[in-house]
C-alpha cells in the first residue's frame, strides 16, 4: 500500500526555518525517514512538499485513486484552510495531521486546525519523529480495513 506523506507551506525550508522550533533536520532527512519507516512497515511513501494550497489539494484528490493513507503537515493551511479539509472530506481512507511543534502550546492563532475535523489522528510536538509516528498509525489503520 502507498501512503501520501504531504508537507504543506515553507516546510522546504525546514533545517533553516526557526531551528528552535522546528529542530535541525531537513525536509530530505525528513522525506528519507518517512521512506525508510513506510517501507519497514510494509508501506510506500509517496512523498511530497507544496508551497501552494491549489497543488496540495491536486495531490490530496490524486490520493484518492492511489492511496491508502494520507499523513499531511498542511503546516499555515492548517489554521486558514476549508479546500484543503473538503479536499481530505473527500477521501475515505485514514488521514492523520502532523505538526512538528506543539501548536497547542504556541500563538492563539495557531490553536485551531480545520483539517483536525477530518484527521483520524493528530500528532504535534513529537518533532520529525512524529512522521514516523503517523505512519506507524496510518500502517495499523490500513491493516485494520
Ligand atoms: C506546523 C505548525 C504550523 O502552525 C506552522 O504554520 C507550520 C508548521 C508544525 O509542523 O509545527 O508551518 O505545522
Amino acid at each position: 500500500p502507498v501512503v501520501y506523506v504531504l508537507n504543506g507551506p515553507n516546510l522546504n525550508l525546514l533545517g533553516k526555518r526557526q531551528p528552535e522550533i522546528y529542530g535541525a533536520q531537513t525536509l530530505g532527512d525528513v522525506e528519507e525517514l518517512c521512506r525508510s519507516t513506510a517501507a519497514r512497515l510494509g508501506l510506500t511513501a509517496e512523498c511530497r512538499q507544496s508551497n501552494a494550497e491549489h497543488e496540495l489539494i491536486d495531490w490530496i484528490q490524486e490520493a484518492r485513486e492511489k492511496a491508502a493513507a494520507i499523513v499531511i503537515n498542511p503546516a499555515a493551511y492548517s489554521h486558514t484552510s476549508v479546500a484543503i479539509l473538503d479536499a481530505l472530506n473527500a477521501c475515505d481512507f485514514p488521514v492523520i495531521e502532523v505538526h512538528i511543534s506543539n501548536i497547542h502550546k504556541r500563538e492563539e492563532f495557531r490553536q485551531h486546525s480545520y483539517v483536525s475535523s477530518r484527521a483520524n489522528a493528530v500528532i504535534a510536538g513529537c518533532g520529525v519523529q512524529g512522521y514516523e509516528l503517523a505512519l506507524t498509525h496510518a500502517a495499523a489503520l490500513v491493516r485494520a480495513g
